[in-house]
């Protein structure tokens, strides 16, 4: 089962506003714990004025071998999580819980049971603590992600090289190489002052991000985010933290979804994303071909694409029924391509129609390396700034959470105790 993000999410309600205890109004000193328990990550950050100090995230092993989410596993599996999560979460940032400014919530869109763990949680902190509560869109935080800053990082227009795919990153005399990617975790070697910095793993085994290096340069308004995840493939015109209108997404399937699909159809893994991804590094992108839909405006669709790979595959199944098996590289590759090639279409005409140069990708599947390829390669071609998001900050994490609370914060734009959780949001919402 997905997560149902995917209706129109961009239009919230601004709620009551509750003088924040401590600082007011930004500045210097304001720290925001961040949750988020929208589907199957339980994830704690705290921010002091828009810097990461922690992330930790706990994920639920359990889906994996009923192919997807269940709803009531991962709800019990957010209970026994959230306490310790935010606890090391605090501990990581160095500080103690009254020193909270506020605290920012998933409100929705997501799995309601899981939802309604986060939300309760952070109204009770809130609640003892005397301090107020932001609640924010899931997908809102996906698009804001790329505003998160992270300690001793360098600021925007400082001369910092960071290209990806084997090149290197330097920054302030430190150097860090990764293959094929920017300065990430998992294995990375990031370098800096003369320290090594990976992702880290707490007694606990909750994942911790503190790779020290940059973030890019934020985006400035208005660009366009392609936010595409499990159940979301949408193009977004930001026009400011607040203000973000849909003007594409999926008429049926989201690109996640379909990836997703496709590989438990071969008989693979869940989630389908990251093991297509890795197949794809070996296969050949030209093998095979599958349907691309022919959608007016800036929509996506994706079932057509789905329904092409489960008949082709029946078919060649038939002739010789190891073909996955000798073929599931290119098999791979070829959907990654056709997945690609269908995002970054309506992308490329939304860019050019609304003579926007600033492009920005989030949600799952940015984590894509094919995706982050053709971001580089548009880029290249009509002279795009590109905005992709750390790995830790593709997936649902509480960082996220966390700095659109921040610019809430800001803005005194706080929830009431009364606001309920929602598992979906219409346009009007
Ligand atoms: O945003 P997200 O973490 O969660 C929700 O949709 O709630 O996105 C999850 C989606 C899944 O469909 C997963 O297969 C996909 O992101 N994904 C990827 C990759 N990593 C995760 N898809 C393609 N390539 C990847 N490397």
């Amino acid at each position: 089962m997905k997560c149902n993000k995917q209706i129109n999410p961009f239009v919230q309600a601004s709620s009551q506003s509750t003088p924040p205890k401590g600082e007011q109004g930004g500045g210097c000193g304001v720290y925001i714990l961040g949750i988020e328990s929208s589907c199957d990550d339980t994830s704690a950050a705290v921010l002091r004025d828009g810097f990461l100090l922690s992330n930790v995230t706990a994920s639920q092993a359990v889906h994996e071998a009923y192919g997807g989410v269940v709803p009531e596993l991962a709800s019990r599996a957010h209970q026994q999580n959230i306490v310790p999560v935010v606890d090391a979460a605090l501990k990581q940032a160095g500080i103690e819980r009254e020193q909270l400014s506020a605290i920012a919530f998933t409100r929705g869109p997501g799995l309601m049971g899981s939802l309604l763990v986060g939300v309760s949680f952070a109204k009770g902190l809130a609640a003892s603590l005397g301090i107020p509560m932001i609640d924010v869109n899931h997908l809102h935080g996906h698009v804001l992600a790329h505003f998160i800053k992270e300690q001793g990082a360098r600021g925007e227009g400082q001369e910092t090289k960071c290209e990806e795919q084997g090149a290197e990153c330097k920054e302030q005399g430190a150097e860090c190489k990764e293959q094929g990617a920017e300065c990430k975790e998992q294995g990375a070697e990031c370098k800096e002052q003369g320290a090594r910095s990976k992702e880290q793993e707490n007694t606990k085994g909750f994942k911790q991000s503190s790779c020290p290096l940059p973030l890019a340069p934020c985006p400035s308004f208005p660009f366009l985010c392609l936010l595409v995840s499990g159940g979301n493939s949408q193009i977004v015109l930001v026009k400011s933290y607040k203000e973000m209108e849909i003007i594409g997404q999926t008429i049926d399937d989201a690109a996640g979804e379909a990836i997703d699909k496709c590989s438990k159809v071969m008989g693979l893994g869940y989630p389908g994303g990251p093991i297509i991804d890795k197949l794809a590094r070996q296969g050949n992108p030209d093998a095979f071909s599958f349907a691309k839909p022919n959608i007016a405006g800036y929509d996506y669709s994706f079932s057509g694409l789905k329904t092409s790979f489960l008949y082709s595959l029946r078919d060649w199944l038939k002739e010789d029924p190891d073909f996955i098996e000798h073929h599931k590289e290119d098999l791979a590759a070829s959907l990654e391509k056709t997945i690609v090639d269908i995002l970054m279409k309506k992308l490329r005409l939304a860019a050019k129609d609304l003579k926007i140069k600033q492009v920005a990708v989030a949600g799952g599947v940015s984590a894509n390396t094919g995706l982050r390829n053709a971001f580089h390669d548009y880029a290249k071609r009509y002279g795009w700034q590109i905005f992709i998001p750390r790995f830790s900050y593709t997936t649902d994490n509480a960082a996220m959470i966390a700095i659109a609370g921040y610019f809430k914060y800001l803005d005194h734009d706080f929830c009431p105790m009364s606001a309920p959780a929602y598992s979906r949001v219409s346009t009007e919402a």
